[in-house]
């Protein structure tokens, strides 16, 4: 494994009934228990919907477990009267990490600036780091985002993932612009983690169907433990 953090990001997108996500969480600690895993410089997180975040929360105490959890999206406004809303605020006490700006956001819900900016403001304000997504490396970076996730739109959900090489120039490119760290997303699975983990610009991995059952999220740990 290197020296630095790698990240470990997934992302449960529209998906799993409260009772899922809990059987999720339980499986993940019975593989855990069984086989812990060398994750001193991993940081693993897992970006529920919201409904599942006290949950979670309480699980991941109860087991022990070395995760960390993450939101989807936030409210572009602070707590008040924006119905339907969830603001920085009302989460800062479950998450770590906020994703902002994924193709998903962009494409169905016509998310974009200046809202990115305002969440990635509510976020710093609550000690929130945003991941924010680029689908390429000309796209800005707004101030204040912890993290960037290359994410080229034709990699997300269809099992052809950016190589690592192509990846790594992405993301070299993207640090020579702001300083950020950078991690990948798209089709990301246990088997072709390793490249991304040996990649020198890459800092983590997004994976989304991969993190959807316990077993395949475990072994993707487990595969960017071992390299
Ligand atoms: P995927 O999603 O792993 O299912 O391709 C990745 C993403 O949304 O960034």
């Amino acid at each position: 494994m290197r020296n630095k953090t790698f990240y470990i990001v997934g992302n449960w997108k529209s998906n799993k009934t409260v009772s899922e996500a809990s059987d999720w969480l339980k499986e993940f600690a019975s593989l855990w228990q069984q086989k812990p895993l060398e994750v001193e410089k991993l940081e693993i997180i897992l970006c529920p919907a919201f409904i599942h975040l006290t949950t979670l929360t309480e699980l991941i105490i109860q087991f022990q477990l070395p995760l960390k959890l993450g939101v989807q999206t936030i409210s572009s406004f602070d707590s008040g009267a924006y119905t339907g809303e969830v603001s920085a605020v009302m989460v800062a006490d479950l998450v770590r990490y906020a994703i902002i700006g994924h193709s998903e956001r962009r494409k169905h819900f016509r998310e974009l600036e200046p809202y990115f900016s305002e969440k990635i403001k509510y976020l710093n304000q609550v000690g929130i780091k945003t991941i924010y997504c680029a689908q390429d490396e000309t796209m800005q970076i707004p101030p204040g985002a912890e993290l960037v996730g290359y994410e080229p739109v034709w990699a997300i959900g269809t099992g052809k993932a950016e190589t690592p090489e192509n990846a790594d120039q992405v993301a070299a490119a993207i640090k020579q612009k702001t300083r950020v760290q950078v991690i990948y997303g798209g089709s990301v699975n246990a088997e072709n983690v390793a490249g991304y983990v040996a990649a020198p610009n890459i800092d983590g991995v997004l994976p989304g169907g991969s993190s959807l059952k316990a077993q395949t999220f475990y072994d993707l740990i487990a595969k960017a433990s071992q390299t």
